[in-house]
């Protein structure tokens, strides 16, 4: 298993490049599902959930063509000679749950197995399924599977989440571009990757309307095309390395990072003292003399601070001037790089869904496990600051989310490597 070694105390400075959200791919990858034509998606990351949604889709008879090293992708559905998601895929990857609506809308019938809990939390899967059920599905739960028919295929309907989720939202989207009539759905996730999700299903031919405010209208049509569509910048990429200056000092631009995909994180940089500008190449961001300011953090759904990034600006508050509060509101259990953190010196308490940061004037290097994707990147940030070696274990978590993330730091001037393990 290999591990990342950070030597930390070095300002930053130069360009890190922002790859294509490993989140939007994940859901337009499964919407080739909805039509036999190409589709074809450009600006596509490389990365370890990419492979494992193209295994899960090839799975069931997509055809992928990778060009230019994995940055444009070819999906060809012409027809899918199976239909049941194997529990071996979907275990390792929760997004593998986006196949259900549109192999359902599709051929009216599909088998998805039930992706189970993970580190993060219980992360049930009820909402997607309440929401299909909306448009006439009928479902039964049986050996750890979600068989799911719609015979006569799917009909428009009413959907009303309780409460915001971007998957379900997706997958309902999905499913509605080729459902017989209206379908309007309430209190619906507002994510850049949502808003570039309905772009792209409209480039293929659907009805959609209405994809950032909440409630969001399809009129189903008989048949989608096919399309060739860019994937957005990863906001979460961006946010990320937006941090690497902020916590160890310097200057960095962001290429082809957009602010406005992220405005509640960057308004939380600005009141902790770090200076962020949008120029014609990205997001420069720069940290000011002396030591960030302590803050108050809340977890929102879009357009509020993401729960993704909830664990990087953690590693900023650690070596802040006061104490911080964290509120975790969308998981129940993403705290875990806490303790981690807290072998590196950091003052922190952890009670239910807030996490209380008294920040020190300095974090020590330390051996440090990663727990999850985010986590991970947030000791990574972390040892960029840190007196002395961090060693970060267990990166393949790494790998699910951040292209390279030892060369684009290396690039501006980070000491970090990967060690190979067995
Ligand atoms: C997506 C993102 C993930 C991000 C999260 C919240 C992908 C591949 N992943 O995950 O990186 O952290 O949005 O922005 O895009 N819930 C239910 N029942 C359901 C579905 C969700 O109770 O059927 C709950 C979840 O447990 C969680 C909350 O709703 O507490 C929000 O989850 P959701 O927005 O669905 O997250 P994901 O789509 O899984």
């Amino acid at each position: 298993m290999d591990s990342i070694v950070v030597t930390g105390g070095t300002p930053l400075s130069g360009d890190i490049p922002i790859a294509g959200a490993k989140n939007a791919c994940l859901t337009l990858m499964p919407a080739t599902l909805l039509t036999d034509a190409p589709l074809t998606l450009t600006n596509a990351p490389r990365l370890s959930d990419i492979a494992t949604m193209t295994t899960l889709l090839r799975s069931l008879g997509t055809e992928i063509t990778s060009m230019q090293e994995g940055r444009v992708l070819t999906l060809s559905s012409h027809a899918l000679d199976n239909h049941v998601a194997d529990y071996d895929i979907v275990r390792k990857m929760r997004a593998s749950i986006l196949v259900l609506g549109p192999m359902l809308a599709r051929d009216g019938h599909a088998t998805v197995s039930l992706p189970g809990g993970c580190a993060i939390g219980a992360r049930p899967v009820d909402l997607h399924l309440t929401a299909l059920e909306a448009l006439g599905a009928k479902l039964e739960l049986r050996d750890g599977y979600v068989h799911a028919t719609a015979p006569g295929g799917l009909r428009g309907g009413k959907v009303t989440f309780p409460l915001v989720s971007v998957g379900a939202t997706e997958n309902v989207l999905m499913a509605a571009t080729l459902a017989k009539g209206t379908t309007v759905i309430e209190n619906a996730a507002r994510e850049p990757e949502i808003v570039d999700l309905a772009r792209c299903l409209r480039r293929m031919g659907a009805r959609i309307d209405g994809e950032a405010t909440g409630t969001i209208t399809v009129e189903g049509v008989d048949r989608l095309d096919g399309a060739t569509h860019p994937v957005v910048a990863d906001r979460i990429e961006l946010g990320t390395y937006m941090l690497a200056p902020a916590i160890c000092g310097g200057e960095v631009t962001c290429l082809g990072g957009d602010i406005g995909l992220i405005g509640a994180f960057c308004e939380k940089l600005d009141a902790a003292g770090i200076f962020v500008e949008q120029t014609d190449r990205g997001v420069h961001v720069a940290r000011r003399n002396g030591r960030v300011r302590a803050m108050d953090v809340e977890t929102r759904p879009f357009p509020g601070f993401p729960t993704d990034l909830q664990a990087q600006i953690m590693a900023l508050l650690c070596t802040a001037d006061g104490t911080s509060t964290l509120h975790e509101t969308i998981f129940e259990n993403r705290f875990m790089h806490a303790p981690e953190l807290a072998r590196m010196g950091a003052r922190i308490e952890v009670h239910g869904g807030t996490a209380t940061v008294r920040g020190v004037e300095r974090l020590k290097g330390a051996p440090v496990m990663a727990t999850d994707l985010r986590a991970s990147v947030s000791l990574i940030l972390a040892g960029l600051a840190a007196e002395g070696e961090t060693l970060v274990n267990r990166v393949y978590h790494l790998d699910r989310g951040y292209e390279h993330v030892e060369q684009k730091l290396g690039a501006v001037g980070a000491r970090i490597e990967r060690v190979s393990g067995t």
